[in-house]
């Protein structure tokens, strides 16, 4: 069976078909649910959302159909709100939060944070629901899911919204483009539509001294840095060679 789940790994494109393999072996309850886990994944299902998990950072998060999985190179984003956090009971909003991984992450390292997560997509937030404190977990668009007693209280702001220009998305791999909703990778003409709303509301949210930060891609990132100086942060940019991660950070002065 291996042998031949191997080779169907293979012929479907997937460039580690044995660690695949194993993985789904490792998931199967039995032969007939190997075999319904391998057919998802030939199907060009990405890995993580058929065997429902993925992991960031060496933490685990569960995943679900349609969900955006994280990538690796969002521990940049991870790391930042770390560096940020100082007594550990800091209030943090995970803003475009998916599975809910980044907030996830952070309230590994520190578990008395007061996070709250959002996300309008309610696919996006079931799942976040089972990665983060159900109650923290909030529905609808951007800032309107928050409970109002956060405006202008919240100390790290954390957001990965959708940044492909549209006209991108034709050019992403399957697994992206047929298996994760649309809403959480098309960030409009230039990519940077939720970004400007995301950022123009910021210090509307954010405490005295309070920071922003978000994910951006490396040609947009200067657009990024001047959609956060008009909003009145002071803007930093951010790389990390080893995830291939690019952000800007932005502090409330
Ligand atoms: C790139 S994914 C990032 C998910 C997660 N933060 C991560 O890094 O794995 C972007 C997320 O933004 C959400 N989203 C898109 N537009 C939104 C909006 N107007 N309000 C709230 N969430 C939105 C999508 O549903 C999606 O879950």
């Amino acid at each position: 069976m291996t042998d031949a789940a191997v080779a169907a790994l293979r012929a479907a494109g997937c460039v580690f078909a044995e660690d695949e393999a194993a993985l789904l072996r490792a998931e199967a309850q039995d032969d007939q649910h190997l075999q319904l886990l391998l057919a998802e994944r030939v199907a060009g299902r990405p890995l993580e959302q058929v065997v429902g998990w993925a992991e960031l950072e060496g933490v685990r998060v569960r995943m679900s159909p349609g969900v955006f999985v994280p990538r690796r190179r969002s521990a940049l984003l991870v790391r930042l709100a770390t560096a940020a956090v100082r007594t550990g009971h800091e209030r943090v909003v995970d803003l475009c939060c998916g599975s809910g991984a980044l907030g996830a992450v952070l309230l590994t390292r520190h578990p008395h944070l007061d996070l709250h997560a959002a996300d309008l997509d309610p696919a996006a937030t079931a799942c976040a629901r089972s990665n983060l404190p159900p109650e923290r977990v909030h529905d609808g668009d951007l800032y309107d899911a928050l409970p109002h007693h956060l405006r202008g209280s919240v100390d790290v702001l954390v957001v990965n919204a959708p940044y492909v220009p549209s006209g991108a998305i034709a050019t992403m791999p399957s697994e992206a483009r047929d298996h994760e909703h649309h809403l959480a990778l098309d960030g409009g003409a230039d990519g940077l539509d939720v970004q400007r709303r995301v950022i123009a509301s910021a210090p509307t949210w954010l405490a005295p001294g309070g920071l922003t930060v978000v994910e951006t891609g490396r040609a947009q990132a200067d657009t990024t840095a001047a959609l956060m100086r008009s909003a009145g942060l002071e803007p930093r940019q951010h790389r990390a060679a080893d995830v291939d991660g690019c952000a800007v950070s932005g502090r409330q002065v």
